[in-house]
């Protein structure tokens, strides 16, 4: 396989791909995990560009809605103020973390106006709509029909007071806001009373709709989304799908509905049309026929990034509005799962989200998430965690130590002693060869939104270089000027090599990229680069700093800046204590030998923890000490622990859990002395309290042989004593 070249790209070969991304909500401010979308979308279209096709990536703010008219009225302002302050805050972070956006809009623009209409008129006129009386819990107070969430009132299955409409947060029962015990109104506090009103549907019962949407959803590319489609279409005949009510009655900040003065359309009516509204907005500006893009039988692509949570909105109400109204459908949906930080759910009610804004502002680099996201992201729809010590360690490991200090090494010799020239002959070693060859596949794989197989691949690759710089060991070159065509050749290829991973990680580290070029003084990198050289011809600048490592104060930083999310639950362990022992157990490891030693062990190793550094008062924290273990015994209904009671030289034992039961019978521990971490927070687990951890050594995979190790110190140590 060869990468299509851009300046030789012939037409059949240069598709035309509109990509979109969801419409954030237009009142709330972009946290991490709107970015995992954003990123997950963003790299897609970095890699498609980078092949030379004809990419549009779109976005917008989803602007209407009661809860943006709502927020506005308590800030005192218009929604229209609201939306344009919020519209400049989510542009500003999605700019931060590089979302390319060709164009970035709003759903409250004439262009969706007109589109929403057109479409309703289309679907109207082919019998796709019914207008209906239905009763709906109604506000006297503020006269307006509430939505499910703007009611609130007392549990019918455990009685607890302020649940919402549609679940209770205390028993976790979920029930219909009319179940409510005294229910009120979240918006004035007054009883809401029932009342009729005309709502438009659309009609998705329509047998039309149902044979379309089976079709259609065949064609989705993963088989998870198919599967929830299949369940929602029911059975042949089955006729599972209710009709959607599109319409909203006033107050309502949204586009009144032709022909139904006071009736509005529903905000996920107008929210996908967005996206066309959003590329006719750009198309106008470039010149493109829009038309042609949106009319049935297109050659040009349409593909929709999403969350999970909102898959059922893309994959039915979208293109059976799209199909009926007489335009194309999208060419696919890409869903992805929901992030999770440190294990815990983000939740914006609880206030557990760290925030774009939060993450720049604290210093950190955007690309360092970009990267975390793209080694995590594959082309399903699982949550993806953020760990923030897995993140700091990845970073440093990966980016820092195995891909920047690629160049850092070499540049300086070939620069100080080779007049910053390559050795042309060198452009053909079999390694480079290797890396070339690899590419192509890279780039397969981030179009099937594989990323965390791309990157791993580019890493591993990485490995393959440090290993040859290892190996060659330039450092020792240079001290005999005989050496100096062999010196010449290292760098060389090193330099070449660091080229081509860059392209490989350009999509995922658009800015490093860049500077990478200036540095090389090459133009803008594609795929199609990876069938080029660098040449003796253009001398490459001198090395500057191109990416520095996380610092755990950043981290620290973050935390505090977003404190009240990331509180540990009763449920989530303390982790904090546990792997900060871990990490200072793998810095102790891996040492820092001279002539690069750090950088050959950060290569090496798969795991990537070593690449971080803590303070002796962080060590301090960590009051480790001496154990006997009074009893042992296994614990039922658990094939991973060993129940321990240990002697730690206090008035009472402490009791401890342990998940070394694959190496170790009960009975062999007894009477033994061991090593705890003993101001671990307690950690309550299925089958009782853990008051400390004991310490073991295991390998990469525990249930190798050899597998796990528990510590045991020199005779004449004391339980209770203090190991530092
Ligand atoms: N406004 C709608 C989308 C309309 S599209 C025509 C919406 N907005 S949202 O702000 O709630 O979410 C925007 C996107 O971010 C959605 O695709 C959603 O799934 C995604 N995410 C929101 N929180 C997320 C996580 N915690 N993790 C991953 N994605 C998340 O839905
Ligand atoms: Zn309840």
């Amino acid at each position: 396989m060869t990468a299509p070249d851009i300046a030789s790209n012939p037409p059949a070969l240069r598709r035309r791909i509109l990509v979109t991304s969801a419409l954030p909500y237009a009142n709330g401010q972009i946290h991490l995990g709107h970015l995992v979308e954003y990123i997950q979308t963003d790299i897609w279209v970095r890699t498609l560009r980078m092949h030379g096709h004809e990419v549009y990536y779109v976005g917008a703010d989803d602007t209407h809605g009661t809860p943006v008219m709502l927020s506005a009225e308590k800030e005192g302002i218009t929604p229209k103020a609201l939306i344009e302050r919020v519209g400049r805050e989510h542009k500003r972070d999605f700019d931060s973390f590089l979302v390319s956006f060709d164009n970035y809009y709003s759903t409250d623009s004439d262009e969706n106006r007109e589109l929403c209409e057109s479409i309703f008129l289309s679907l109207q006129a082919a019998g796709f709509i019914d207008a209906r009386e239905i009763e709906q819990a109604y506000d006297p107070v503020k006269e307006m029909f509430l939505p499910d969430r703007f009611i609130k009132g007392q549990c019918p299955k455990c009685g607890a007071k302020d649940q919402y409409g549609d679940s209770c947060e205390v028993c976790g029962s979920t029930y219909q806001p009319t179940e409510l015990i005294n229910p009120y109104s979240a918006v004035s506090g007054a009883t809401p009373v029932r009342r009729k009103s005309t709502h438009y549907f659309f009609r998705l019962s329509d047998v039309r709709c149902e044979s379309f949407l089976r079709t259609w959803v065949s064609g989705l590319a993963q088989p998870e989304a198919t599967n929830k489609m299949r369940e929602w279409l029911g059975e042949k005949g089955e006729a599972k799908l209710a009709d959607w009510d599109i319409s909203r009655d006033a107050p309502y900040f949204g586009f009144e509905i032709p022909g139904a003065s006071g009736k509005y359309f529903y905000v996920w009516l107008d929210a996908p049309v967005g996206y066309y509204a959003s590329f006719k907005n750009l198309a106008a500006r470039l010149g493109l026929d829009f038309e042609a893009w949106i009319r049935p039988g297109t050659e040009t692509e349409q593909y929709h990034f999403i969350g999970k949570d909102i898959l059922y909105f893309h994959t039915l109400f979208w293109p059976a509005m799209l199909e009926f109204s007489g335009h194309r459908t999208p060419t696919n949906v890409f869903a992805h799962g929901f992030l999770t930080v440190d294990g815990a759910k983000m939740s914006k009610s609880r206030g557990t989200f760290i925030t774009a804004k939060s993450y720049v502002d604290t210093g950190l680099n955007p690309e360092w998430l970009r990267y975390y996201f793209a080694a995590k992201l594959n082309a399903t729809m699982e949550d993806i965690d953020l760990n923030l010590e897995d993140f700091l360690a990845r970073v440093n490991s990966d980016i820092v130590g195995k891909f920047v200090n690629i160049a850092s090494r070499a540049a300086g010799f070939l620069v100080k002693r080779f007049d910053a020239r390559v050795q042309d002959s060198a452009m053909h070693h079999p390694l480079l060869g290797m890396l070339r060859e690899a590419l192509p596949h890279i780039a397969t794989h981030y179009e099937a939104r594989e990323y965390g197989r791309a990157v791993r691949q580019t890493m591993e690759l990485a490995d393959a270089v440090n290993a040859y710089v290892d190996t060659a060991k330039p450092w020792d070159q240079a001290k005999d000027p005989a050496n100096s065509v062999a010196l010449h050749e290292t760098v060389s290829v090193s330099i070449e090599a660091f080229r081509l991973l860059t392209i490989a990680l350009k999509p995922v580290l658009p800015a490093l990229a860049a500077n990478v070029e200036a540095f090389l003084g090459i133009a803008p990198l594609t795929w199609a680069d990876a069938g080029n050289v660098l040449s003796s011809a253009r001398p490459i600048n001198p090395y500057k700093h191109l990416m520095t490592r996380v610092d755990p104060a950043q981290i620290e930083a973050l935390v505090a800046a977003n404190r009240a999310s990331l509180q540990p639950t009763d449920t989530t362990p303390p982790r904090q204590a546990a792997s900060a022992a871990k990490t200072t157990v793998e810095a102790a490891k891996s040492g820092k030998g001279a002539k690069g030693g750090t950088v050959a062990a950060a290569a090496k190793s798969t795991e990537s923890a070593e690449a971080s550094f803590v303070s002796i008062d962080d060590f301090a924290k960590i009051d480790l000490r001496i154990a006997r273990i009074v009893e042992c015994k296994a614990v039922e209904g658990s094939d991973k622990l060993l129940q321990l009671t240990l002697d730690v030289g206090e008035e009472k034992t402490r009791n401890v859990f342990s998940g070394i039961k694959s190496a170790y019978r009960p009975e062999d521990l007894v009477g033994k002395l061991t090593v705890i971490v003993a101001n671990l927070a307690p950690r309550k687990m299925k089958f009782g309290l853990s008051e400390g951890m004991v310490l073991a050594a295991s390998a990469a995979d525990e249930k190798a042989e050899p597998g796990l190790y528990i510590l045991e110190p020199h005779s004449g140590a004391q339980p209770g004593m203090r190991v530092k």
